[in-house]
């Protein structure tokens, strides 16, 4: 593929009104939300909840990329239909997450590194033929006593930029996630000092690996106060300080950034994003890419009865409209009450 079909492909992922659904929970995690909900993760179960993310009537008109995980691209609806092939039908880009996971750095107590990159050009290849038309690579910073490490941020930011560059290779479009983690008691100032420092570690690698910025994506944190922070920043300070922290170190080419939740709740993830759009005048799109604050109130409506399918559409396909307005920065939130499930 091209670069211009690369970028084309990324600029229709940030289409005006829309964003990503990030449905692509490891067999770990899926395992985690599902007990939250008192539910056992099956094979089955797990099909029948995806099933009911993506085939939302209306829901295409706010989703335009979901990001699957392995077990997931190669699942079918009840009727036999692949999701890759039920979702491109529906105008929807299917994605795949191709790391696997964040493991312990050694030598580095407490810090991360993800890995995936030993087979991942074979690997790629078959995902194209399973029809997928971008990836997500997720690398994980901690902020700590000492940490991160200049040496943990290189070695993450090497390694997502090979995964870039062999995404582009493959002909897909390669999601760029360096997550900085809201776990701790630090402020929103250490939060974007460290989220700043990374992403010019990032870009940097970028360019050292010939990485065409025009057919990426970024999928940034936030900038935000420690979950466990005393003085919790609001709404309009966490829009200027990210909207500052990536205007000093993402490159205008990228066509969009579309952020991770992060463990926000679903409502501040939408204001925040929100804020930003309504700052407006930026060099790139700013969209969503959430897992859990998209996720969260389909799932508690679904809880694991299959006669509850329509009520958990309900709550997801509100839950991205509230998205979508967010990204033209009209959200408020007395749209909240027009949601209601029986
Ligand atoms: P959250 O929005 O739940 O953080 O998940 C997004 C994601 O894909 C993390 O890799």
């Amino acid at each position: 593929m091209s670069s211009s079909q690369l970028e084309s492909v990324a600029r229709d992922i940030v289409a005006p009104g829309k964003g990503i659904l990030a449905a692509d929970e490891s067999g770990g995690t899926i395992e985690k939300r599902f007990k939250s909900i008192h539910v056992e993760s099956t094979e089955e179960r797990r099909r029948f909840y995806r099933e009911t993310l993506f085939t939302t009537p209306g829901v295409e008109e706010f989703i335009s990329g979901v990001i699957l995980f392995d077990e997931t691209i190669r699942q079918t609806s009840a009727d036999g239909t692949p999701f890759p092939e039920l979702l491109a039908g529906k105008g929807i880009h299917p994605g795949i997450k191709v790391d696997k996971g964040a493991k312990a750095l050694t030598g580095f107590p407490d810090e991360k590194i993800t890995e995936g990159l030993d087979g991942l050009r074979e690997r790629l290849a078959e995902y194209v033929k399973l029809g997928a038309k971008f990836t997500k690579w997720r690398a994980v910073i901690t902020i700590g006593h000492a940490m991160p490490t200049s040496f943990c941020i290189d070695a993450n930011a090497h390694a997502l930029a090979r995964y870039a560059a062999l995404s582009q290779e493959a002909g897909l479009v390669p999601i760029v996630e360096p997550e900085v983690l809201m776990d701790g008691t630090h402020t929103i100032e250490r939060c974007e000092q460290v989220t700043e420092w990374t992403l010019k570690r990032v870009y940097m690698a970028l360019h050292d690996q010939r990485v065409r910025l025009e057919g990426t994506l970024l999928k940034p944190n936030m900038v935000l106060s420690g979950k466990e922070c005393e003085e919790q920043a609001h709404v309009e300070q966490v829009a200027l300080a990210t909207v500052r922290c990536l205007r000093n170190s993402v490159p205008a080419t990228v066509p969009g950034i579309v952020f991770l939740s992060g463990g926000q709740t679903d409502e501040a993830a939408t204001e925040h994003l929100n804020a930003m759009n309504a700052i407006g005048n930026h060099p790139w799109e700013l969209s969503f890419s959430y897992g859990r604050a998209l996720q969260a109130p389909a799932l508690k409506a679904w809880g694991g009865k299959e006669a509850r399918r329509s009520a958990a559409q309900k709550a997801h396909l509100h839950r991205a409209k509230m998205n979508g307005v967010a990204r033209y920065g009209t959200y408020s939130s007395e749209m909240e009450k027009e949601l209601v499930i029986v």
